[in-house]
């Protein structure tokens, strides 16, 4: 690569001063750094650095395109190359949480640094996909430094929180606060100033860290992208055997073969889809949707393609809110409209979930044989009396995030078939209760999209591409990108009043089409002319 300079511009266009690290100590060497400094501060980074709390294993210039071997990557996750985006200064950390633990955390940094940062954390139980190198390449080839974090260990299941109460809490809220405090340090020792913003980017079990960030740890970002949130975690994994167990094994007279599944599919459909007044296969409102399974069943004239009434029950009980022991709501219901290809080897594969055993055996009993099968709404009591490290993250108050203009943006897909998008939007009118708001209050500071044709995180029938992630690099304008929106409204005030998605082809590049998502509690309605795929004939009601 031919020698250039690189300024780092701040956001007033004013250079950030730059500093060549010597010791502990810093220098104040110039107000722009060649890009053959940058590879000479980043080589020498861990051995000069020195930053309290923090062991920096190693610090490697990689140059875009490269494609980065990730040998010690837990290799169950199946992650062992990226192709990294551009020129990056790469750092291998370990931040202690505890005498006994460690959080691992991995930061890039871009020669192209926009001086902001942003965290991201992982998802699932496990460590598996500990370090989300997907996350990364986005960020940082938006101009974030970046850093990623594991859950404190390293594993594609939750077996290290068995009897650790170290790994659990490291799980529920102490890696996304330690490694975003960490990466916050290094990211100034190395460009030699503090970033001028700070976001957060994550969905799943990353859009739970981001609520927990902004309920406990208010003062960690001023932007968080969260999406599709694991809110009330032991209720998510308890609603999960329950699901799994409604329509239990192959052999049991509930169970639904995946050819009935299509045509309870279509028949939601049938029923439900005109409701948003576009019959296009994508439920703007599946929560106005209240399916009626009976009308599948068997009759005389109809001996296939149809249900028995256990089967119906169990589609019922799918699709209807889970109570407690307490006889109050446990979990909202799966939502009518869910592709069933999808979540049929999630949940109704015959198999307990193994999401639900995995919480259960390792961080309820200690017992690595529970057995999902045996499940009733008394475990489901138990997990949420324990709520280890207060992991149901359902703290309604953001006040303190709030006071300090943080800004929280979330998203949920409404053909999430892992969590339901109706979590979110309990939570939401949670916090509007809890600090006495109404929706154009919270505005001001926390916004939430549903996103129609989503799955879990991204994929699905529609317009699900909005900025989430790697899939919209291709679109960085505000307008269609939600990263950028949140820097927007950060930065500059302006806070976006829908989310443009663009719904990708088969290659995952190519637009098919694109849709404005309403800011929650407003709907999309088809109002025409056009076909509705035409984005100009949705109106927010
Ligand atoms: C570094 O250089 C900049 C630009 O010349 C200057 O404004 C700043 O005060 C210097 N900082 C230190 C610590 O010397
Ligand atoms: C990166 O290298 C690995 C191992 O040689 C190879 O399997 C993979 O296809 C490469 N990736 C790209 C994008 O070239
Ligand atoms: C680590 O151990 C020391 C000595 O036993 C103790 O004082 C300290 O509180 C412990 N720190 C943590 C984070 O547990
Ligand atoms: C740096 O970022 C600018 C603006 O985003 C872009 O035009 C340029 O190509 C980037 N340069 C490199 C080396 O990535
Ligand atoms: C997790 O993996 C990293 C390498 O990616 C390693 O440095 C760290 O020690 C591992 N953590 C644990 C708890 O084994
Ligand atoms: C399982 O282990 C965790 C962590 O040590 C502990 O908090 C929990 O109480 C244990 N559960 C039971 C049922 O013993
Ligand atoms: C919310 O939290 C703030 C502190 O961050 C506290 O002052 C306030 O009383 C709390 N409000 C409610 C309704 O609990």
């Amino acid at each position: 690569m031919p020698q250039q300079t690189r300024r780092v511009l701040s956001w007033t266009g004013v250079l950030l001063p730059l500093y060549i690290l010597s010791g502990a100590q810093a220098q104040n060497l110039s107000t722009s750094v060649s890009h053959a400094q940058f590879v000479t501060r980043c080589g020498s980074f861990a051995s000069k650095a020195s930053i309290p709390g923090t062991t920096i294993y190693f610090s490697q210039y990689v140059a875009a395109g490269t494609n980065l071997s990730l040998a010690e990557n837990e290799p169950s996750c199946g992650i062992t190359h990226w192709t990294v985006p551009v020129d990056i200064c790469r750092l291998g950390m370990a931040v202690p949480s505890s005498n006994t633990s460690e959080i691992s955390v991995e930061a890039w940094l871009p020669f192209n640094y926009t001086g902001r940062f942003l965290a991201t954390t992982n998802r699932g139980l496990g460590g598996c996909k500990s370090i989300l190198y997907n996350e990364l390449d986005y960020a940082t080839s938006l101009g974030f430094a970046s850093v990623g974090m594991n859950t404190g260990y390293n594993s594609s299941t939750a077996a290290p929180m068995l009897n650790n109460e170290n790994a659990i809490a490291d799980y529920a809220y102490r890696s996304a606060h330690l490694g975003t405090v960490a990466g916050k340090e290094v990211t100034k020792v190395f460009y030699g100033a503090p970033s001028r913003k700070s976001y957060y980017l994550g969905c799943s079990s990353g859009g739970r860290q981001g609520f927990k960030e902004a309920q406990d740890f208010p003062e960690d970002f001023d932007g968080i992208l969260a999406g599709s949130p694991a809110l009330a975690l032991t209720r998510v994994v308890s609603w999960g055997a329950y699901l799994s167990q409604a329509v239990g094994s192959p052999d049991s007279d509930t169970f639904i073969t995946d050819d009935k599944w299509a045509l309870i599919q279509e028949e939601v459909l049938r029923q439900c889809d005109k409701i948003d007044g576009a019959a296009d296969g994508i439920l703007e409102n599946p929560d106005m949707c209240q399916f009626v399974p009976e009308v599948l069943l068997c009759d005389g004239a109809r001996t296939t393609r149809c249900l028995t009434p256990k089967q119906a029950e169990a589609v019922r009980n799918i699709f209807s809110p889970v109570y407690g022991v307490d006889g109050k709501l446990l979990y909202p219901r799966m939502q009518p409209g869910i592709n069933t290809k999808r979540v049929v080897p999630f949940y109704f594969n015959g198999l307990p979930s193994d999401l639900s055993e995995d919480w259960f055996r390792h961080v309820v009993y200690n017992d690595t044989t529970w057995d999902g099968r045996t499940f009733t709404l008394n475990d489901a009591a138990v997990a949420l009396a324990q709520n280890p490290f207060n992991v149901e993250t359902w703290n309604g108050n953001l006040s303190a995030f709030a006071a300090r203009n943080g800004k929280l943006l979330s998203y949920h897909g409404l053909q999430d078939y892992v969590i339901s998008p109706e979590i979110s939007q309990l939570y939401y009118s949670h916090v509007s209760r809890t600090m006495n708001l109404t929706p154009s209050k919270l505005d001001n500071f926390y916004r939430l999209f549903m996103i129609s044709g989503m799955d879990h995180c991204r994929d699905g029938d529609g317009a699900w591409a909005i900025g989430q992630d790697e899939s919209s690099k291709a679109r960085r304008r505000p307008n269609e990108n939600a990263l950028m929106a949140l820097v927007r409204w950060v930065e500059e005030g302006v806070a976006p009043e829908v989310l443009r998605g663009t719904k990708l082809g088969q290659d995952g590049v190519t637009p098919e089409f694109w849709r404005a998502h309403c800011k929650w509690p407003k709907k999309n309605r088809y109002v025409g002319p056009g076909a509705p795929t035409n984005e100009g004939s949705w109106v927010c009601v």
